[in-house]
């Protein structure tokens, strides 16, 4: 069944900057009905404005009840979900010589807990639509090419995102009794708000309109594992499968060439 053909019911999370804004821009010029959420009201209304199929349902995913009322509205206003769409996300990097406890609940707040709960709110919604019949629900999320490789300050992100991948991953085999797909979606650099704060080399960078283009794609295969740009991502797959000693001598090598290219930059 296809995911994208005619009108669905679409819940996009992350929708005000970035990969997420490219997404909803696709999928309401495509005519889905779509549910705008991010914490910033004024950003997701100026999106909104021009399309009638536009919900906008503001909502910060570490707050549980507001979580909770975004489904609520979304459930009054759609009658249940085709597609749950999970982008928002967040990205800090350690400085390990000055532990910032801090700083990594920050990130697992938002990459990790956020995205459960934007899953427990949501999953009900994808249960409903799929119980009205006429759809398979598919339920998908953004998580990074970071999870499949540890990368010198990515202790916090990179286990944020492999956390939820495996949980996803995990809950594809138990869903699929259920007629409810899950695909997770492993990006490699995406020019972004995010990433244009990153001070290090960012190979196979991609722009944020072809990065929707292949969620969209990979979305409508159903795939488990949507990834991109497949040159960068398959390396980084294979260099996580090396030999733990070999993995750690090319992080070691990795941290030491951001140095150098920091202190460059100084
Ligand atoms: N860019 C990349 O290279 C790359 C690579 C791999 C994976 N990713 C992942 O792709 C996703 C989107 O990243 P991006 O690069 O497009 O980042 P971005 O431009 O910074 O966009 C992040 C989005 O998440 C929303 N958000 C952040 N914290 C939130 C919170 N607590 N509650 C609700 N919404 C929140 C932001 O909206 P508000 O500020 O309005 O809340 C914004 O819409 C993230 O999950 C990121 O980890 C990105």
């Amino acid at each position: 069944m296809t995911v994208l053909s005619g009108q669905r019911r679409i819940w996009l999370t992350g929708a005000t900057s970035g990969i997420g804004m490219a997404l909803a821009r696709r999928l309401l010029a495509q005519g889905h009905r779509v549910a705008l959420s991010a914490r910033r009201r004024e950003a997701l209304e100026t999106l909104a404005r021009g399309y009638p199929n536009a919900l906008v349902v503001p909502c910060d995913i570490t707050d549980r009840e507001a979580v909770a009322e975004a489904a609520r509205d979304i459930d009054a206003a759609f009658a249940g979900l085709d597609l749950l769409l999970h982008d928002a996300g967040t990205c800090e990097y350690l400085d390990a010589r000055d532990f910032d406890l801090a700083l990594v609940e920050r990130v697992m707040e938002v990459n990790l807990h956020g995205a459960l709960k934007v899953v427990d709110a949501g999953l009900p919604l994808l249960r409903r639509a799929r119980d009205a019949g006429g759809t398979r629900p598919l339920l998908a999320a953004v998580s990074s090419a970071a999870a499949y490789l540890p990368l010198p300050r990515a202790e916090a992100y990179g286990a944020s995102k492999a956390a939820l991948s495996h949980f996803l991953e995990s809950l594809r085999i138990d869903l699929a009794g259920e007629a409810i797909d899950v695909s997770v979606i492993h990006p490699g650099f995406v020019e972004t708000p995010l990433t244009a704060r990153n001070d290090f080399a960012m190979p196979m960078r991609m722009d944020a309109e072809s990065a929707a283009d292949a969620i969209l794609a990979g979305l409508e295969r159903r795939s488990l594992d949507v990834h991109f740009p497949r040159r960068f991502t398959y390396l980084i797959k294979l260099l996580g499968i090396l030999p733990p000693a070999v993995r750690l001598r090319l992080g070691r090598r990795i941290a030491g060439r951001r140095r150098a290219t920091q202190a460059g930059a100084r």
